[in-house]
């Protein structure tokens, strides 16, 4: 599976997203977080805020739901056009239902695991599944420091996975940057979210290409 990279704008200018979005133009793709402040302790931006990027992009938008109630609201954002909508496992009463509704609104269907939320109950849901993103840091704000913790998991996901035919993709987010990111591809990972290490950069693009080709050697 090629490597692929998806800065998330949380660690962007919100003033200047658009801007942002060119910045990063050999990005896969735009990695947007969407908090409401009770799944995660901290608030960021919504549906409009999404449909407003998705005219001022073509980069495809990749959206991580970090809300209490994904069944209500996943679907609207794979019917705005987001690419891929990722909902957590910790939060969905309904994923197979909304899974399976992203999917039939045309996006790539995320599932999203916690650092400690375990990846074996949910082997059954992988036929479900597009892509699974493994928390390397508990959800909520960017720039933290990544958590080794789940490398051992990452391994079984990637064994799992591995066992579907390289369909399903291993997204990993949190502390992702130059110094983590080989450890995540050697782990079996192959979609990269890097907020503050590709935004905190002073040449954007220039972080994209350096990640790339670490992740490339992993
Ligand atoms: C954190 C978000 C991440 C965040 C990552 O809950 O899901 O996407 O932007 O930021 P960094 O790469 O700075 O850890
Ligand atoms: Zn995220």
């Amino acid at each position: 599976m090629a490597v692929q990279i998806s800065p998330s704008i949380l660690s962007a200018d919100f003033a200047r997203l658009a801007e942002a979005a060119a910045s990063v133009p050999n990005a896969d793709w735009l990695h947007v977080d969407v908090m409401d402040n009770h799944f995660v302790p901290n608030l960021t931006l919504g549906l409009p805020v999404v449909e407003s990027l998705l005219k001022a992009t073509s980069t495809p938008i990749d959206c991580h739901l970090m809300i209490e109630d994904p069944d209500r609201w996943a679907p609207a954002y794979a019917e705005a056009g987001a690419g891929s909508v990722t909902i957590h496992a910790e939060a969905a009463k309904a994923p197979v239902r909304t899974l399976r509704q992203i999917r039939a609104a045309g996006a790539r269907a995320g599932f999203a695991l916690n650092p400690a939320t375990p990846v074996e109950p949910y082997e059954d849901l992988l036929g479900e599944i597009d892509m699974l993103l493994l928390m390397t840091v508990e959800p909520g704000f960017g720039g933290q420091r990544f958590l080794d913790v789940v490398l051992p998991k990452l391994r079984r996901a990637g064994e799992l996975v591995g066992r579907r035919g390289g369909q399903i993709w291993l997204q990993v987010d949190g502390g992702v940057s130059a110094e983590t990111i080989e450890r995540c591809a050697e782990a079996g990972a192959d979609v990269f979210v890097a907020g503050s290490a590709v935004f905190g950069a002073e040449d954007p693009a220039r972080a994209v290409d350096e990640l790339r080709a670490l992740a490339e050697k992993g």
